[in-house]
């Protein structure tokens, strides 16, 4: 199974980004889990990084044509983008959003969610295993489920 696991503004910055809310772990540590997490279940997964929302509706649209599932971190495109949210709804096989912190238990601009309503699945509040989840859970999916 493809897997894009595609983030969102700022997101390079982890490990020195907000710790007290992002934890410590660096972007590395998370691309390297990802890929570590993936190889153990048998995923061909590539992991990206952007600041620039054309960009990252390129690579939806890329996910798209290939039928690659998509894990996204939107980051603050979650809750401003409609342009994101449409490219994800052209995703032909599952979409999983994931946040590392419980969007829910902060700020109320962080509760409305552009991008929930076209995922098959939310995860948030769960660190960089978040992301380990979402594989796991694309991989136990049954073919063409
Ligand atoms: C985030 C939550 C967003 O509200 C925020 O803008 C981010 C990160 C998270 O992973 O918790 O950049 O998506």
């Amino acid at each position: 199974m493809l897997v894009r696991v595609l983030n969102g503004p700022n997101l390079r910055r982890l490990g020195t980004r907000e710790p007290d809310k992002y934890g410590t772990a660096t972007y590395a540590r998370l691309v390297e889990h990802c890929h570590a997490v993936a190889g153990e279940l048998g995923l061909e997964a590539t992991v990206r990084q952007t600041d620039a929302e054309h960009e990252m509706l390129g690579w939806i649209h890329e996910a798209a044509d290939d039928g690659a599932a998509v894990v996204l971190n939107p980051a603050a495109w979650t809750h401003t983008s409609v342009a994101l949210r449409d490219a994800c709804a052209m995703l032909t096989a599952p979409l999983v959003e994931v946040h590392l912190t419980n969007v829910h238990a902060r700020e109320p601009f962080r509760h409305r969610s552009y991008i929930s309503p076209v995922a098959a699945a939310v995860i948030a509040g769960c660190g960089i295993d978040g992301y380990a989840l979402a594989l796991r859970w694309l991989a136990a999916r049954p073919a063409g489920g």
